[in-house]
C-alpha cells in the first residue's frame, strides 16, 4: 500500500503564521505537525508515499520533510497548482499510486492511535471499496459526516451538512483502492467549488462498492485553529513527551515533572513543570514555564512565567509577569515598552489576535 499526505492548502484559520509557512508545519511538542503523519503511515509499514504540495508553501515543506530517509521511506511531491479540493488532490497524483491501494491522511490532522491495525484490515478485507474513520464530535457541522448501519458498513455521506443526520465526523485519513478514480472521474464540484472526496466516497457506494468504517476511540485533532492547535500540544505533550535534559540546568533551577531541555539550551534560576519541552539553544533565565509548554529553538524567555502556551524558533518573552494560553510565531518579541504608563506601543502584522489582559 502507498501513502499520499495532503501538504497543500491556504490555513486560513491559522492566519498570520500561514502567512510565512505553512499549516503543516506549525509545531506541535516542538515536531511539525507533519512529522507525526509520516510517524503514523512508517509505523503502518507504509514507506512510499507521495505528498500533495501547493505553490505556496511547497518549497518549505520539501526542505522541511525531505526525501524521507529519516524515517526509511521514500517520499515523492506533487505540486497541486489550485486548491480545487482533496478529490482533486488524489486525482493530481494518480502516476504516482500507479494502480495500488493507498492511504490518503490530511498533513494537518493528528491522531492518538496508529493506523496499522486499519490498515492491515483493510488489506484483508477486498470486498470493501474503501475504508474511513469516524469519530463523535458534537459540532458535526464543520465535517464530513457519515451515517453507518449495524453491518460496519457506511450507507450516507454529506460534505458539512446543515443539519447533519449523525454526530459520527470524516476524520481525515482515508483508505482507497484505484476504484476511487471511477468515483471522482463521475462527481461535479461542490458548492464550494472544490472536489470533494466526500462526495466521491459517497458515489463510490452509488457504484455498488462497500465502504467499511473504524471508529476513532482515541483523540482527534484538526489542527487548523490556535485552540485546537494548543489543545494538540497539551495532548501530544501529555502522551508522549519525555523527559531528558542535553542541555544545561543550573543549581538554582528546578525542574519538575517531564520536561525535556534540549542540545545546548540553558535553564537559570527557574522552575520548569512539565511537561515541557524546551528547543535547542533557548535560554530560560528567572522564569517560570509550564506546565504544557513547548518553547522552540533560540527562543529566550527571561524574568517572565509562561504556561499552557506554544512558543516558535527565536522568540523572546521578557518582563511578562504572566503569560497563557498564547501562540507565538517565530522571531516575535514580546516585553513590556518604553511608552507611559497604562499605554501600549505595538507593532503587530496582518491578521494578528493581541489579548491584553481582561476587560474592564
Ligand atoms: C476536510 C474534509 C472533511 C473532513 C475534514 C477532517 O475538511 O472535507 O470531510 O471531516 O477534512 O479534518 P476541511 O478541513 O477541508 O474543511
Amino acid at each position: 500500500m502507498k501513502g499520499l499526505v495532503l501538504a497543500g492548502g491556504a490555513g486560513t484559520r491559522l492566519r498570520p503564521l500561514t502567512y510565512t509557512g505553512a499549516k503543516q508545519l506549525v509545531p506541535v511538542a516542538n515536531r511539525p505537525v507533519l512529522f507525526y503523519v509520516v510517524d503514523n503511515l512508517v509505523d503502518a509499514g507504509i514507506t512510499e508515499i507521495a505528498m500533495i504540495i501547493s505553490p505556496e508553501t511547497g518549497a518549505e515543506v520539501r526542505s522541511t520533510v525531505g526525501d524521507g530517509a529519516r524515517w526509511g521511506a521514500k517520499i515523492t511531491y506533487v505540486l497541486q497548482d489550485k486548491p480545487a479540493g482533496l478529490a482533486h488532490a488524489v486525482l493530481t497524483a494518480k502516476a504516482e499510486l500507479a494502480g495500488e491501494d493507498f492511504c490518503m491522511f490530511l498533513g494537518d490532522n493528528l491522531i492518538g492511535t496508529k493506523i496499522k491495525a486499519a490498515v492491515e484490515t483493510f488489506a484483508r478485507a477486498p470486498e470493501f471499496g474503501a475504508s474511513v474513520m469516524l469519530k463523535e464530535v458534537p459540532n458535526p457541522s464543520s465535517f464530513g459526516v457519515a451515517e453507518v448501519d449495524a453491518d460496519g458498513n457506511v450507507t450516507r455521506l454529506v460534505e458539512k451538512p446543515r443539519e447533519p443526520k449523525s454526530n459520527l465526523a470524516l476524520v481525515g485519513i482515508y483508505l482507497f483502492r484505484p476504484s476511487i478514480f471511477d468515483a471522482i472521474a463521475a462527481i461535479r464540484p461542490s458548492p464550494r467549488g472544490e472536489l470533494e472526496i466526500t462526495d466521491a466516497i459517497a458515489k463510490l457506494i452509488e457504484l455498488g462498492h462497500k465502504v467499511r468504517f473504524e471508529r476513532v476511540t482515541s483523540w482527534w485533532l484538526d489542527t487548523g485553529k490556535k485552540d485546537d492547535l494548543l489543545l494538540a500540544n497539551d495532548t501530544v505533550l501529555d502522551d508522549w513527551a519525555v523527559s531528558g535534559v542535553r542541555g544545561e540546568v543550573d543549581g538554582d533551577s528546578k525542574l519538575s515533572g517531564r520536561v525535556f531541555v534540549d542540545e545546548g539550551a540553558s535553564v537559570v534560576r527557574s522552575s520548569i513543570r512539565g511537561p515541557v519541552v524546551i528547543g535547542k539553544g533557548a535560554r530560560i533565565v528567572d522564569s517560570r514555564v509550564g506546565p504544557f509548554t513547548s518553547l522552540g529553538d533560540g527562543v529566550h524567555v527571561e524574568r517572565s512565567s509562561v504556561e499552557h502556551s506554544v512558543v516558535m524558533e527565536g522568540s523572546r518573552v521578557e518582563d511578562i509577569p504572566r503569560l497563557e494560553d498564547s501562540l507565538i510565531g517565530r522571531r516575535v518579541h514580546v516585553s513590556p515598552g518604553a511608552a507611559h504608563l497604562g499605554t501600549l506601543s505595538l507593532l503587530v502584522g496582518d491578521d494578528c489576535k493581541v489579548e491584553l489582559g481582561r476587560k474592564g
